[in-house]
């Protein structure tokens, strides 16, 4: 089966071809450029974006999987959780392609795919799911923080997610205390190699909580404290390196540390990871630590399928028409669903 999938639901317009689980083309035009003008995702102009490239982006994915419209089967398409005006754009596109062509139409939940972007690997990319297993998975992006039990292929339960502000929302939004251009993560992250991470003491929210819910608004706002408290620090490059590698070790014990011990209390031998945040090489390197230390498999998504990426919607938009068969039913007309929380 030959897919064509689209994704737009926040500041990346791509469009992938997935044949039987096979990424052929996987194409991303991504606006971070133009956001990071305003400090964030600008919605009328993250749609006014997608309008504009999702056009040349679809043909682009077609021509590098060497397919044309006439051998497609189905079209997929991110559906909600998402920006409403920038999800519209690429669903109605992929709702348009499949009515042109008279083939079934599929809208998919960002972050149910996300939970199946760990298990895309290899050259070209394949979904691995012969190597499925029950596992906990962890989503963390500019928008969401959420910790997923998948017992069984296409079936999960929502263990926890953030009560304010997501982990990549924390990362950016004390990088732009610091003065440190959007997004911030990934300057964070580089800045971090060369700092202390016990240079400062900075809170570690709901670490000991029982719950699966994680709290970062509380981090930000004593780093915003702190800078108050100690004018001139910024000036200082090695100590805005310590502050960045402190700030970063914070988030990621917290993240760490709720997900295997969510992985334990839940059974599973396995942990997957996905989401910008993912990016994050010292978030990487302290789950490969935790999960080797406690016996657990590690997944970590490809860092170009950590970000928003099509790929992951064909993916999971294959297996579903896949179980349901014949028995499934294509409704062209649906509308974007911006606050679709997974169960
Ligand atoms: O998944 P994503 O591309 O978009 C959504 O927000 O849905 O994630 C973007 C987020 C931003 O907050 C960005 O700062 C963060 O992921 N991010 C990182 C890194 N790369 C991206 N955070 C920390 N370290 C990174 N290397
Ligand atoms: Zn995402």
């Amino acid at each position: 089966m030959t897919l064509l999938a689209f994704e737009s639901s926040c500041d990346e317009t791509s469009v992938a071809v997935v044949r039987d689980g096979v990424v052929l083309s996987n194409q991303v035009a991504s606006q971070i450029q133009l956001h990071g003008e305003y400090g964030g995702v600008v919605p009328e102009l993250a749609a006014r974006e997608h309008l504009k490239n999702l056009l040349p982006v679809a043909r682009a994915a077609l021509s590098a999987a060497y397919v044309s419209p006439a051998q497609l089967d189905a079209v997929a398409a991110t559906q909600g959780p998402g920006l409403a005006i920038a999800l519209l754009i690429g669903l109605k596109a992929a709702q348009a392609v499949a009515f042109a062509l008279s083939k079934p139409f599929i809208g998919i939940n960002h972050h149910e795919a996300h939970l199946y972007s760990p298990w895309i690997a290899g050259q070209p990319p394949a979904a691995d799911f012969s190597a499925f297993e029950p596992n906990v998975s962890l989503i963390v992006s500019g928008g969401h923080t959420l910790l997923v039990l998948v017992s069984a292929e296409l079936e999960h339960r929502v263990l926890g997610g953030t009560i304010d502000d997501a982990a990549g929302e924390c990362f950016d939004k004390t990088g732009k205390l610091m003065g440190l251009p959007y997004p911030a993560g990934p300057v964070i992250d580089q800045l971090a190699q060369a700092g202390n991470p016990s240079a400062y003491d900075f809170p570690r929210p709901l670490l000991h909580d029982a719950r699966d819910d994680f709290s970062f608004s509380g981090l930000k706002t004593s780093v915003r404290y702190y800078l108050r408290d100690h004018p001139g620090l910024l000036d200082d490059p090695q100590k805005v390196r310590d502050l960045c590698a402190s700030v970063q070790a914070a988030i990621v014990e917290v993240l760490v540390t709720k997900t295997i011990r969510a992985a334990q209390r839940n059974g599973v031998k396995c942990v997957t990871a996905s989401g910008g945040v993912t990016c994050n090489q010292g978030l990487r390197l302290a789950l490969e630590r935790a999960c080797q230390k406690n016996g657990l498999r590690l997944r970590l998504a490809a860092r170009n399928l950590c970000t928003d990426n099509a790929a992951m919607i064909g993916i999971l938009a294959g297996r579903k028409l896949l179980k349901a068969g014949a028995g499934f039913i294509s409704v062209l007309d649906t509308e974007p669903e911006p606050g679709w929380a997974l169960a």
